[in-house]
């Protein structure tokens, strides 16, 4: 080729049909191959400007404007299409992958201390009140702690009074309550006076009713110094039950039995419910039964390391789960370790 018109020619065809394909192209991948066949090494476009050296010299600089006004407008034909292509790209991708803000969101539960918990949590806030540290004793205790220390002899009827689960090894078994701490606080401690509250898990092997569970909380107290009466037990009790049941309850001592205290007491409160007139919780007495206590029995002092003509003590142990119990009106101990939330959410 080596005249203008011919080129003119051949401009006007590629111009018409690279617009027209760019215009057609689907994706980017198809404008990359569109502007390797017009404006790449071997592409239509350039085989022109090859076709330059043809001409002669007053045309060459026309028909070389002429081919790159076509290049010019074909490579912004491709970049605007590329845009256009790519930005669609993009907003399908927003589309599929998009989340919907508008949309109401499901609520986040919030979760709360399981009930257990907020009853022991108040009973330490009130001994720590009155001086009492917290200590943590074994959950898996010896026979002698549990039971002989305790001034429960071998083969004791007492020790009937709560069936034990043994362990493989002799004389190895789960604790039957948290007494066996008062020796562990004891021992620790002499012959400094102690005041402690041991609160932890029993077990005991019994037949699981409404009333009893085979795992159970007890909270253990103990006090233990030079001058220690049963008028101070008395007193730290009723304040305790104040605190915990309101200010106007009264607290009621009854001769009871227990082999590691002497006097044994239990300790009765006015009830929450009908403070006293008598209904149906407190099975009409007006009283309810919230722990048993005493004065430490010598036996257990000397066991402790005290000796029993110099100091003295008292001890208590209750449980609070029967406390929630009480508090909330819970008529099945089995609801509290029962984790249906239904039941827990309420507390
Ligand atoms: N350990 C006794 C029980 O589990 C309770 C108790 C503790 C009684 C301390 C007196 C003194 O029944």
């Amino acid at each position: 080729m080596n005249n203008l018109a011919e080129l003119e020619m051949s401009i006007g065809v590629i111009a018409a049909e690279g617009r027209a394909a760019i215009e057609k192209a689907g994706s980017p991948d198809e404008c990359e191959q569109l502007r390797v066949a017009l404006l790449g090494r071997k592409g239509r476009v350039t085989t022109l400007f090859a076709e330059m050296r043809n001409f002669s010299d007053g045309d060459r600089p026309k028909a070389g404007l002429l081919l790159n006004q076509l290049r010019g407008q074909l490579e912004s034909q491709l970049e605007a299409k590329g845009t256009e292509l790519s930005s669609a790209r993009l907003q399908d991708q927003l589309i599929a992958e998009g989340i919907d803000v508008t949309l109401p969101g499901r609520p986040a539960h919030l979760g709360h201390l399981h009930i257990i918990t907020q009853t022991l949590r108040e009973i330490y806030a009130i001994f720590q009140q009155m001086g009492y540290q917290i200590v943590q004793t074994p959950e898996v205790e010896t026979d002698e702690m549990n039971f002989q220390l305790l001034n429960f002899p071998p083969d004791h009827p007492a020790r009937e009074m709560q069936s034990t689960f043994l362990t493989k090894q002799e004389g190895v078994i789960l604790r039957t309550h948290t007494s066996p701490g008062q020796i562990r606080v004891m021992r620790e401690n002499c012959p400094e006076p102690v005041r402690a509250i041991l609160p932890g898990k029993c077990y005991r092997y019994e037949q699981i009713t409404p009333r009893s569970e085979i795992q159970f909380e007890q909270v253990e107290g103990i006090a233990v110094g030079e001058q220690i009466t049963m008028a101070d037990l008395k007193g730290v009790l009723t304040e305790f039950a104040r605190q915990m049941f309101g200010d106007a309850t009264k607290i009621k001592l009854r001769g009871s039995y227990f082999p590691f205290t002497e006097p044994s007491i239990e300790v009765d409160v006015t009830c929450i419910l009908c403070k006293g007139k008598g209904c149906r919780i407190c099975k009409g007495s007006g009283w309810l039964e919230i722990l048993g206590s005493g004065m430490v029995h010598p036996v257990v002092l000397k066991n402790g390391g005290y000796d029993p003509e110099k100091y003295s003590g008292f001890a208590f142990g209750m449980g609070p789960a029967r406390i929630a119990m009480l508090k909330y009106q819970i008529e099945d101990i089995r609801l509290l370790l029962g984790n249906d939330l239904r039941f827990l959410k309420q507390f």
